[in-house]
């Protein structure tokens, strides 16, 4: 098992994945490390839909793929490459996020992160769900599988949560599609740490890097 700064710093989202199946075995231990993760008050509100039902993918994907069209292909084609990356990885990237979007589908596996709680407009939202989702991350990644924390669907989310059968109260807040990666791990592109981090004011140098 890769040491743990190994899989975060190699923990890159990997949107070409294989069709073939993913045994039991492997998804059950990404889920238990999703439910180790931190929760407020430890009321693990939370429930982990694990679908492999090719219909449900296709109904959600439907909704996925129209919202690139509409807005994240347009922003890809628009807009510069953030700190960290050039131009030709953010082409590249932007390249994989259309794959991801044409197949998503065809992820054998997907576990969608469901939390019951309403809708939270305060500075909290998401806190007790993406815990568990970096934990299932990092286990995808830590047991060779690929997978890419993806959060497009809620823009068509009462209709992605329907399809998924959640009841008044849940909401869907991530979709993990995992599967055995065709291309091969490496290292994230994220800029220089130091210009990230300041010191005891914003805009002051951190003394420590
Ligand atoms: C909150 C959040 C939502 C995201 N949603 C999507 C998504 O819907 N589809 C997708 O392909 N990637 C999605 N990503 C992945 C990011 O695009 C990706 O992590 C980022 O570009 C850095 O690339 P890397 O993970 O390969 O290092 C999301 C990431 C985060 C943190």
């Amino acid at each position: 098992m890769p040491d743990i700064f190994d899989v975060m710093s190699t923990m890159r989202s990997m949107r070409r994945l294989k069709p073939d199946p993913v045994p039991d075995e492997l998804i059950n231990k990404i889920l238990q490390a999703g439910q180790w993760a931190p929760n407020g008050g430890n009321t693990q509100r939370w429930r982990f839909l694990v679908v492999k039902d090719p219909e449900v993918k296709k109904k959600v994907q439907v909704y996925y793929k129209r919202l690139y069209d509409e807005t994240v292909g347009p922003r890809y084609a628009n807009s510069p490459p953030p700190p960290g990356t050039t131009p030709e990885a953010y082409k590249r990237q932007g390249a994989a996020n259309q794959y991801l979007t044409d197949h998503y589908h065809e992820a054998p596996v997907w576990i969608v992160a469901c939390l019951e709680g309403g809708e939270n407009p305060g500075r909290t939202v998401g806190s007790s769900i993406y815990p568990a989702v970096q934990n299932m991350l990092l286990a995808t990644r830590a047991l060779g599988l690929g997978t890419t924390l993806t959060t497009r669907h809620t823009g068509f989310g009462k209709e992605c949560d329907a399809i998924f059968g959640l009841p008044p109260g849940v909401q869907s807040y991530a979709i993990l599609p995992i599967g055995w990666p065709v291309g091969k791990f490496g290292p994230v592109g994220r800029g220089p740490l130091k210009d990230f981090v300041y010191q005891d004011q914003w805009g002051k140098p951190y003394a420590g890097l």
